[in-house]
């Protein structure tokens, strides 16, 4: 992999020899300027993509920027409230695609368990780092298990899931959409680590299964996955197709 670890700052070498070690890659104490790059500094794990045509930062926290005000105002999150349903249960959720886990905190501040999976073991870094940092102020993190893998193979040992929640990567599409920031750098870490399947191969993985109900996040104009749609929640750029 095209990818090293930084060491900038000594108070940190247990923890990036840690992450290192995971995604077996080489630790420099000079700051790579060729290659992409992992790092801990005062706020925690971040990571730097380069390439010949961009270089781009990744550092998640779920406390400030658009994620911190989602979860202020989770009343506004109609669409995805929707999505699940008119309930007081608290159901148990699995999130087969977690990516920054912004649609698992959702569920999650709505006081819903959640098994969220990701096949990136950067990302995964990323968002374990993520959810260290902000657990002291969003205990619903309790209700939260983050796990590393192909989530069709993560599911099967998985008991008692209400609703299989799934956010594909959408087609590549070359006019910039609201996404396309953070899911341009989503493609060029899974690039990074040579991960091919991103984009409907992982929805017919889970019809296979013995699902109760699917959520499957598609943009608003996209075919149909299947034509047994039970019902569908529209937003102005992203659809919800419910299948039970
Ligand atoms: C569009 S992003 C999901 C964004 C996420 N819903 C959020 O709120 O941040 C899709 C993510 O699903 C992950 N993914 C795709 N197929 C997967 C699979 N079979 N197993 C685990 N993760 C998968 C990708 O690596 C990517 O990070």
């Amino acid at each position: 992999m095209n990818l090293v670890a930084y060491l900038q700052d000594n108070k940190y070498k247990h923890e990036l020899e840690e992450a290192a070690n995971y995604l077996n890659i080489e630790i420099v104490s000079e700051q790579p300027t060729k290659n992409s790059f992992i790092s801990y500094d005062k706020n925690g794990l971040y990571f730097i993509y380069i390439s010949s045509s961009y270089s781009k930062k990744l550092h998640i926290d779920f406390l400030s920027g658009s994620m911190g005000w989602r979860l202020k105002r989770t009343d506004h999150e109609k669409l995805l409230k929707k999505t699940l349903g008119k309930t007081k249960d608290i159901l148990n959720i699995f999130d087969g695609t977690a990516g920054l886990l912004s649609d698992s905190l959702i569920f999650l501040s709505l006081g819903h368990n959640v098994v969220a999976c990701e096949q990136s073991k950067i990302l995964f870094l990323l968002v374990k780092d993520a959810c260290n940092r902000a657990k002291t102020n969003l205990p619903f993190l309790a209700n939260l298990k983050l796990k590393q893998g192909n989530s069709h193979e993560v599911y099967i040992y998985e008991k008692d899931i209400d609703v299989i929640y799934l956010d594909p990567m959408y087609p590549k599409i070359k006019r910039n959409t609201l996404r396309s920031g953070n899911i341009n750098l989503i493609r060029s870490i899974l690039e990074l680590e040579e991960i091919k399947d991103l984009e409907e191969g992982i929805v017919k993985k889970f019809f296979e299964t013995d699902y109760k109900k699917i959520i499957l996040k598609r943009p608003i104009k996209a075919q149909k996955f299947c034509s047994n749609i039970n019902y569908q929640v529209k937003g102005k750029s992203t659809r919800f197709d419910i299948y039970i």
